[in-house]
């Protein structure tokens, strides 16, 4: 069963699908990670943003777990990533990983923006999980403070629209809602509840008679 996440920053993807792959013992790929790490790497080399060349040489050489998470996950890997992402040849490049980790036999989860609609458009189940971008600012801001970073909740809500704004309206495989993928808005739910929701979701797949 291949199972993809898409949504939102912060709408709570990654601990949805930290907790169905645990649930149903899937191997997990956590893709925000792989364009957040090609950013983290270029910025280290002095690689421009845009230089789709020198790009694209890092992301087909790319080793994520060369990098922790401290330094994956602060706003400047994010608005990088966010900015490297928009580059065909990084995309192009991180290609074959995404789809060959998806094609695993006995299946595999992956959560990003772009799984149900490019990397396994042949998924099983299709989530798309979104919550308002102030609810979204308001759980990235508290992250950040947890990471010892000062910023405030109303310039991490700005980010996150432009970063929004980036990430839907770029011409390759922008973020958008897959035709068939189950839409789970957050805003108002417990982690708990979101869970049970994307587990309500693959159980109704399951007795279809599809095997885990
Ligand atoms: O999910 P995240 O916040 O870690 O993702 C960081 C950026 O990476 C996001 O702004 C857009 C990009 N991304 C993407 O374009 N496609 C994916 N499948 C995953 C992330």
């Amino acid at each position: 069963m291949i199972i993809a996440i898409d949504g939102t920053t912060a709408s709570g993807k990654g601990t949805i699908a930290k907790r169905l792959a645990a649930k149903y013992g899937l191997p997990h790929m956590d893709t925000g990670c792989l364009y957040r790490a090609t950013a983290v790497a270029a910025i280290r080399q002095g690689v421009a943003l845009d230089d789709a060349e020198g790009l694209q040489r890092i992301a087909a050489t790319l080793d994520p777990a060369a990098f922790s998470d401290a330094e994956l996950r602060t706003g400047e890997a994010g608005k990088a990533a966010s900015q490297v992402a928009v580059v065909p040849e990084v995309r192009r490049a991180l290609f074959d990983l995404q789809r060959s980790f998806a094609t695993q036999p006995g299946g595999a989860l992956l959560d990003g923006r772009d799984i149900g609609t490019v990397i396994a458009p042949d998924a099983d189940v299709k989530l798309w999980v979104d919550a308002n971008v102030e609810q979204r600012g308001y759980r990235r801001w508290r992250e950040y403070l947890g990471y010892g970073q000062i910023i405030s909740l109303e310039e991490v809500i700005r980010q996150m629209r432009i970063r929004d704004e980036r990430d839907q309206s770029r011409k390759d495989a922008p973020a958008t809602i897959a035709t068939d993928a189950i839409l789970i808005d957050t805003t108002d739910l417990t982690i708990d509840a979101a869970v049970e929701k994307a587990i309500a979701a693959v159980e109704a797949v399951l007795a279809r008679g599809k095997t885990v």
